[in-house]
């Protein structure tokens, strides 16, 4: 049954649209951290369909907000007053630490980073954006134009004139033997070198963990540095949150708070989790930022009633059980089991991350090189085991990425390092 439906994807569907493991799964249905198989397999999710399943599956909360809702109307335009839309953005607004903020919504993350990219060449008057090396935005001709990671980076023709900046990757690259004091010194020498050699760059935008990237991050701090370089030049700076938002990171709300000493971005942007799998996309700026298009502009599906009512069950879910303070405590434990399994293999070049956003690098043993196909391996033998994991990293796929809902326990955390320190036996 699998099987066959695998080759009726492959007939049908583009052959760049990856699948997971030698033999793909399909899941059926989900319930907390747990999701099983078409064979009735179950297994304990660690990747939540890409850091989506943000509080959990089949939250009842969630699935009766979206019942409820679709029972009265499911779709009505941004012609008509939206009631769910208002209160979304007005708790958005409240909890981005932007001031005089609007929130426009859309579908996705890269409409999303779409949309900031729209408002800042127009605020600013410059197609010239400054982008992290490393980094990914989106699957849009614009956003691929501002994505430093040549495997997610189909074409090299943009409307955009992008300058890639180095900090965005803290133990690889040219500076990765600074400390971290020097390593931020060297990226403002870098970045104000390079804006010596440009007019009117718009805006600067930045993941504050790369997600793609393979859960990579400046040391704290950059951020705030850039800021004050950024701000003599009069240029934006975008903080793209789909990965990091919404306390994923345990120790902060958003990732910009990382690097808060500069204050909240001029814009941040928003995807995945805050839907918990409804699509959710949106854009928060200050109002003069927000407000400088001088057209009509809309999105059709952008802040439908029902996604809408999902958003606000989740977020209200999250919030009262302090689901960033789960974050912050079963990633740190998690953290340190996994910093404990990898000291036991030569596979593993580091462990790293924040919350429940950790990133276990591997390599050929005894080399710095990446070794993708460890990465794969380690990925099929923790299914065989029941958990599910990502990957990511830069140019070679070769970094375990584990994001899982942030309602996890500390048992379900102990079962998964045990699944996950077999994998990397197998493998190694
Ligand atoms: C940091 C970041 N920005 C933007 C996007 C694009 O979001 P979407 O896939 O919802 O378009 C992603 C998706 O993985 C992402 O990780």
């Amino acid at each position: 049954m699998t099987d066959q439906l695998h080759n009726r994807h492959k007939a049908v569907l583009p052959d760049w649209l990856a699948l997971y493991y030698g033999r793909p799964i399909e899941i059926t249905h989900g319930e907390g951290r747990h999701v099983w198989d078409a064979e009735g397999r179950k297994y304990l999710d660690f990747f939540g369909g890409i850091l989506t399943t943000m509080t959990a599956h089949a939250l009842p909360e969630v699935t009766k907000a979206v019942a409820e809702q679709a029972g009265r109307i499911i779709h009505s335009s941004t012609l008509y007053l939206n009631r769910p839309m208002v209160e979304l953005a007005e708790r958005i607004a409240a909890l981005s630490g932007i001031p005089d903020a609007r929130v426009f919504f859309t579908t996705s993350g890269t409409e999303a980073n779409d949309t900031a990219l729209l408002l800042a060449t127009a605020y600013r008057g410059s197609n010239q954006i400054l982008a992290m090396r490393n980094s990914y935005h989106g699957r849009s001709f614009t956003t691929v134009g501002i994505t430093g990671n040549k495997g997610w980076s189909p074409t090299s023709l943009s409307p955009l004139q992008t300058l890639y900046v180095h900090g965005g990757v803290r133990s690889r690259g040219p500076y990765a033997h600074l400390a971290d004091a020097e390593f931020i010194a060297a990226c403002v020498a870098d970045l104000e070198d390079l804006l010596g050699h440009t007019r009117d760059v718009a805006a600067l935008i930045a993941e504050p963990i790369q997600g793609v990237g393979g859960f990579t991050a400046p040391p704290d701090g950059l951020y705030a540095a850039f800021r004050e370089v950024l701000d003599r030049h009069g240029i934006l700076w975008v903080s793209d949150e789909v990965q990091t938002g919404w306390g994923r990171t345990g120790d902060h709300f958003w990732g910009w708070q990382a690097h808060a000493s500069s204050g909240p971005p001029d814009m941040l942007t928003f995807a995945k989790g805050i839907g918990n799998g409804m699509s959710i996309g949106g854009v928060v700026a200050r109002a003069e930022v927000m407000n400088c298009l001088d057209a009509n502009s809309i999105s059709t599906f952008g802040g439908s009633p029902v996604t809408m009512s999902a958003g606000l069950a989740n977020l209200t879910y999250l919030l009262e059980h302090d689901l960033q303070g789960n974050a912050r405590r079963v990633g740190g434990l998690l953290t340190e089991r996994l910093r404990a399994i990898a000291a036991q293999s030569p596979f593993v070049r580091e462990v790293r991350g924040r919350g429940l956003m950790i990133g276990i690098e591997l390599v050929k043993p005894g080399t710095d090189e990446a070794n993708p196909a460890a990465a794969a391996a380690v990925l099929e033998a923790a299914r065989e085991g029941g958990l599910l994991i990502g990957k990511g990293g830069g140019h070679d796929t070769s970094v375990l990425r584990i994001a899982p809902p942030l309602t996890l326990t500390v048992a379900e955390a102990e079962e998964g390092a045990a699944v996950l320190e077999n994998a990397l036996r197998t493998v190694c």
